[in-house]
């Protein structure tokens, strides 16, 4: 990703800093509403999922200007959501909703720039996680 790329997903997560907890609510909501069979695989008590998800999002801000050095981490966060149930598909659904409630929360100041350099970090940053899902769902393959 360019530096102005790097840049641009900075500065939209900086604009939605002080309502993230409201953007995280939103966008659960939306994941539920969209896809109920989802529930299940998170804790019965959402509270501490607004953490989870700023913690999602700042993964995905630290790991584009360096994802050399993300690499094997997110191997391992591949692998422990392969374990919670997370497929490919889920992967898009995410960045699809996640995308739609920025363009919620930002309005006007949702550009189709930032729009596009959040749903490349998002790619780079899933498909590095996906590798870590494959990897830990075909043992075998290593092993010979
Ligand atoms: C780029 C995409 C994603 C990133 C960077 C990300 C990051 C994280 C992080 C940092 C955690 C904290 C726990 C841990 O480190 O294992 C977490 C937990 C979790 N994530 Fe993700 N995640 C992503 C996509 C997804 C998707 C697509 C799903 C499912 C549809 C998902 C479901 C979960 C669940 C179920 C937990 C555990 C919740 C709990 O038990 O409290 N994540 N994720």
């Amino acid at each position: 990703m360019s530096p102005e790329q790097v840049e641009l997903v900075r500065d939209s997560l900086r604009a939605m800093g002080p309502r993230l907890d409201a953007v995280a609510d939103d966008f659960y909501g939306r994941v539920f509403a969209h896809h109920p069979e989802l529930r299940a695989m998170f804790p019965a008590e959402l509270a501490g999922q607004r953490e989870k998800f700023a913690e999602e999002l700042q993964t995905i801000v630290a790991a584009i200007p360096d994802l050399d050095g993300f690499l094997a981490r997110a191997r391992l966060l591949g692998a422990r959501h392969g374990g919670y149930g997370v497929r490919a598909a889920h992967y898009r659904l995410f960045r699809d909703l996640l995308l739609e409630s920025f363009a919620a929360e930002l309005g006007e100041a949702w550009t189709e720039a930032r729009a596009s350099a959040w749903r490349g970090a998002y790619d780079m940053v899933s498909e590095a996680m996906m590798m870590g899902t494959t990897r830990a769902r075909q043992p075998s393959l290593f092993r010979r």
